[in-house]
């Protein structure tokens, strides 16, 4: 045992070699610790374990982390119109952050804000009266309602009487008249649960289904109370609006109602926010949507500080970029079930050369789930800000940085203990785990949890992301060399366990992504 004595920023260092560091060495210009390999082998085998599920989220590294109640807005789709690419991006981001945090320890509450409000319902409202079906609403409903939208649309161009006809619907609905509400409700009904079917899938739940409607008529209340407040101001246009500006001069400022009283999406938004508190006395609320509402989401927050309401500190926008090129065969998507179903269907035909899919009890499934993953991966591997080209065959590939790879590692290291059941039977010694290929997994298993509190810190889900992608890598390499069968019994167990804990770690990261592991495929 001997001890090195280092100078730093005018500190000095006493390093002692303990059970941990066996050797520290000075190198020219670097100093070398080596760690006590059995040990790493024995404590990261038995913490993976012994946590299971928990491995990571449990470490000392999250003792100061607040446990609150946490709101995360997420998808918030508008009904009749079309679901792009923006929306799926906006509902996996959020599933993300909710499943984190709720790993974490917080109370999450999964929101969806739908666009549920708008002259779109006043089109849709006199189009349903000229060529709407109520069995087509009832076979598919979300195509016919989006159909029944675009032709009313088309003719509203040229068409006064429809346009006139729109406005009365809508006026009406504004109004509360009964039959045009329940209309409206209905729609509103049908779609919700078209949606959480879809959501189904893509293994995502909402606690709460809201959205613009719910907040049509409290957006009047809060217009009150800064008129109140003497913080309503009226522009020449005859609109009313809130002064952002530091020096009080109107260079900024936010629009909050229009010349002709209506509400506009940043009073209902502000509304909500309010609402939301009143409820849920939340400590943070998460809002997932592209990065061009960065500029409304900033005015929704200034505003409610200005009112006085401090609370809007915990409230915070998590912006994401464009996504281009997202078609199907059918063209450009319009539904979150075209992308799940050309996901499903273009994986189907690349699993259909592999034999091991005729084993498979329900391939259709299988190539859902490593659909999902491919879609899921592609999204999250950059940061969530970047704007990226999609490409259907690029997401697909089977090898690579790609969720097929990482779905394909899950489902090996699954046969490997479908093979051996519960183990070579023998007692598990650590320093049977000593080859380099098996201390560089090692190692990177025990960092699990530096990764997930990097992710706990700024929400982008790329730590973990590439942390997985690396530990398949790692594990295939291992895998390679590091061979079970033929082995004697205590060197075969301990890899067995090694590839056992792996499993367990890459699913957990799998999981809290929105991915859920094959064990087969
Ligand atoms: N429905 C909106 C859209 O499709 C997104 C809603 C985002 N959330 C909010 N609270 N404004 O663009």
């Amino acid at each position: 045992r001997w001890s090195l004595c280092i100078q730093s920023m005018r500190c000095f260092h006493i390093l002692t070699c303990d059970d941990v560091l066996t050797e520290i060495a000075v190198g020219q210009g670097t100093i070398n610790f080596k760690v006590n390999r059995t040990l790493l082998a024995e404590n990261v085998m038995n913490e993976v374990t012994k946590k299971g599920s928990s491995y990571g989220l449990s470490s000392e590294l999250f003792n100061d982390y607040p446990r609150g109640r946490i709101i995360v807005e997420f998808s918030s789709p508008n009904i009749a119109k079309r679901f792009h690419a923006g929306h799926l991006r906006s509902t996996i981001i959020g599933n993300f952050i909710a499943n984190l945090k709720h790993a974490l320890g917080n109370e999450v509450i999964r929101m969806n804000y739908l666009g549920d409000w708008g002259m779109q319902f006043g089109l849709l409202g006199a189009g349903f009266q000229q060529f709407g079906s109520e069995e087509k609403l009832k076979s598919k409903p979300l195509e016919h309602l989006f159909d029944v939208y675009v032709q009313v649309n088309k003719m509203a161009e040229s068409d006064e009487n429809i346009k006139l006809a729109a406005q009365e619907f809508f006026r009406k609905l504004e109004a509360g008249d009964k039959s045009t509400l329940a209309f409206w409700e209905r729609i509103r009904c049908i779609s919700i649960e078209e949606y959480a079917n879809i959501y189904q899938r893509l293994g995502v739940h909402f606690d709460e289904f809201s959205g613009e409607s719910v907040y049509q008529k409290r957006s009047h209340d809060f217009l009150r109370l800064l008129e109140k407040k003497g913080l309503l101001k009226k522009t020449k246009q005859g609109t009313g609006v809130v002064d952002l500006s530091p020096n009080g001069d109107l260079s900024i400022y936010a629009t909050v109602v229009r010349s002709d009283g209506t509400s506009l999406y940043l009073t209902r938004d502000i509304a909500a926010a309010v609402d939301r508190m009143e409820k849920y006395n939340f400590e943070k609320m998460i809002y997932v949507t592209d990065k061009g509402q960065h500029t409304h989401f900033q005015q929704v927050f200034q505003t409610l500080k200005i009112m006085g309401y401090d609370w809007a500190e915990r409230c915070q926008h998590i912006p994401f970029g464009v996504v281009q090129g997202m078609k199907t065969r059918k063209g450009d998507v319009i539904f979150l079930e075209d992308i799940l179903n050309e996901a499903r269907s273009r994986m189907l035909k690349n699993m259909s050369a592999s034999k091991t899919t005729k084993e498979l009890e329900d391939p259709a499934d299988t190539a859902e789930k490593v659909g999902i993953a491919a879609l899921i991966i592609q999204d999250f591997k950059g940061p969530l800000l970047s704007d990226y080209d999609f490409d259907w065959d690029r997401v697909l590939q089977s090898q690579g940085d790609t969720g097929v790879f990482l779905q394909y590692t899950h489902a090996r290291l699954c046969s490997i203990q479908r093979t051996y059941e519960n183990g070579p039977q023998a007692q598990f010694n650590p320093a049977s785990l000593q080859d380099p290929q098996a201390i560089t997994l090692l190692q990177h298993l025990l960092r699990f949890d530096e990764v997930l509190y990097k992710a706990s810190k700024d929400l982008q889900p790329k730590h973990l992301v590439n942390y997985l992608l690396m530990l398949s890598r790692l594990v295939s390499i291992a895998h390679r060399t590091l061979h079970v069968k033929g082995s004697l019994p205590e060197v075969a167990q301990a890899r067995f366990l090694l590839f056992k804990a792996t499993c367990s770690v890459l699913a957990n990261g799998m999981k809290l992504l929105g991915i859920t592991p094959v064990e087969k495929m």
